[in-house]
């Protein structure tokens, strides 16, 4: 194990006056950040702020106009990331760049094996990912094949193989949007115990409860400039949302509840190869939050009932026609809208522009004339969606692949509400969204469902379940095992039943 290297004054990671250009964008505007030893340092900021501009940078992943970058006290230029990583730094991506088909140890000396006689050794990767884990907390199966572990074991592996290469500095960028409460609590564990051993960790997150709980020191950043240097332990929620956004931000707000009219959605008996046996109804002018721990057929579920799902039994409704083996796009045209979990593969055309992947298939809708559609149409309706959802971008004509994580989100959702479809799927909906975006996101899915429409909602936040949810329904293993009202949903209650102990608080419906 490399051991922190010795010099002057503690500092591990200082970057000054970093410059960033995109066309038409300054992500960057003469950035300044000391990142001492021993430290966790969060940099926050609303979505586009330039916190993963500012970490490409530092990771050798883009060039900056200007500023310095030193490691240790020296100063250094990285031409790619395997510049920094020999210089001790190491960056966790939020989509893992792990191998599936390899087991864990296979992943973590990938490229920098162990060799005995010019040859892989097997028996000693196994053993360094042992001694690794035991080091720091790790625990994971070396042998185990890495595209069967939980999304949580393998960021661990990512973990791992950085620490493996000597990693003193470690990057992390949302880290925790794809993890359970659960799981984000043993990673601030193990980032906890690496910082006491003196690395140190760079922790980009929208999470406020856990920079509070988990970090020294916070930098926000906002339109590219550093606004607040705070220290953890004398600041609060609201002083950083106040820096962050500009404003004071009314966090956690409450809305009243829906008025149930018709069934828009029913489905009985459902079975895919993932979910076994589901009944559920969704009324219009109502949420129904679907809880549970990831993994647990939730996202089959919808995928199912968006069109993209074998059903092996069982019968979806929708507005009492039949669309159990529709196909995805009749579903469509019948009323169905959908914001999938993924934003990338599946929600949204990367090389496309912000304003074309707005008007996504609209094709049938009132934009359109005679099936297709006019550019200035085109162009108004991106412009109505940019400003209804907050949505960051220099003009509408750029791709959408410029856009920053949280600002794709909001494009996602905004051309999916824009559907007015009487049924809205919706799956993870705040994903990367900063705080200011979540209430705005809140308050249109609940002016969505007072318009009269059925909302189904699936979340890994709890919050956001019980905060928008007028019943909250509980998966486990494959099955709805649990039904609460709004007010009986508590988190006590909800973790029971999401743990596969429901309380008795009502029979299932
Ligand atoms: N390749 C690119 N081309 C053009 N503009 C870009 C590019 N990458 C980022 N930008 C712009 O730079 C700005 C900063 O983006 P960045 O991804 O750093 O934001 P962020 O703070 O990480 O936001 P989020 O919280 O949404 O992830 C945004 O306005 C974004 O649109
Ligand atoms: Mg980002």
């Amino acid at each position: 194990m490399t051991p922190p290297q010795a010099d002057t004054d503690g500092v591990a990671v200082e970057l000054r006056g970093i410059t960033k250009r995109f066309p038409g964008t300054l992500a960057n505007d003469s950035v300044d950040l000391t990142v001492r030893r021993g430290e966790i340092h969060a940099l926050m900021g609303e979505n586009g702020a330039g916190k993963s501009t500012l970490m490409s940078v530092l990771y050798g992943m883009e060039r900056a106009d200007a500023g310095s970058i030193r490691i240790d006290g020296r100063e250094v230029s990285f031409a790619s990331p395997s510049d920094a990583m020999a210089a001790g730094l190491g960056m966790v991506h939020q989509s893992f760049k792990l191998f599936d088909s390899l087991t864990v140890a296979e992943n973590v000396v990938y490229a920098a094996e162990p060799r005995r006689f010019g040859l892989v050794d097997r028996a000693a990767a196994r053993r360094r990912v042992r001694e690794l884990a035991e080091e720091h907390g790790l625990a994971v199966d070396p042998d185990a094949r890495v595209g069967e572990l939980p999304v949580g074991l393998r960021q661990r592996v990512e973990i791992l193989k950085l620490l493996h290469r000597g990693a003193r500095t470690l990057i992390l960028d949302e880290p925790t949007a794809v993890l359970t409460p659960a799981e984000a609590d043993a990673l601030f564990a193990v980032l906890k115990s690496l910082a006491s051993q003196g690395r140190s960790v760079v922790l980009v997150t929208h999470k406020l409860r856990e920079v509070l709980a988990g970090s020294d020191n916070v930098t926000v950043l906002r339109d590219g400039r550093v606004v607040a240097r705070l220290v953890t332990a004398q600041t609060s929620a609201e002083e950083i949302a106040a820096a962050m956004t500009g404003r004071a931000v009314e966090l956690d707000r409450i809305h009243a509840p829906g008025t149930p009219g018709d069934v828009v959605l029913d489905v009985s008996g459902l079975s895919t190869d993932a979910v076994h046996d589901v009944e559920l109804a969704v009324r219009a002018g109502e949420i129904v939050g679907i809880a549970g721990v990831a993994g647990n057929g939730q996202s089959e579920l919808v995928e199912a009932l968006a069109g993209l799902r074998p059903v092996t039994a069982g019968r979806v409704s929708l507005k009492s026609q039949d669309i159990t083996h529709a196909s995805a796009t009749e579903r469509r045209a019948k009323g169905l809208a959908y914001v999938p979990e993924d934003r990338h593969a599946v929600g949204t055309a990367p090389a496309a522009s912000v304003a074309d992947n707005l008007a996504m298939g609209h094709h049938r809708t009132s934009l359109s004339s005679r099936g297709l559609l006019p550019p200035a149409a085109v162009r108004a309706h991106a412009r109505r969606l940019v400003e209804r959802f907050g949505i960051k971008a220099s003009t509408p004509e750029v791709p959408a692949s410029a856009l920053s994580g949280g600002n794709l989100q909001k494009l996602l959702i905004g051309r999916e509400l824009a559907h007015d479809a009487p049924l809205l799927l919706v799956e993870q909906p705040t994903r990367g969204v900063d705080i200011g975006a979540i209430q705005n996101i809140h308050d249109q899915l609940i002016a969505y469902r007072d318009a009269g429409h059925a909302v189904l909602l699936v979340s890994a936040e709890l919050s956001e379940i019980r905060g928008l949810a007028d019943r909250v329904l509980v998966m486990y293993e494959g099955r709805v095992t649990a039904s609460y009202t709004k007010d009986e949903a508590d988190e006590r209650i909800l973790g029971l039943a999401m743990a596969g102990a429901p309380a008795p608080v009502e029979a299932v419906d």
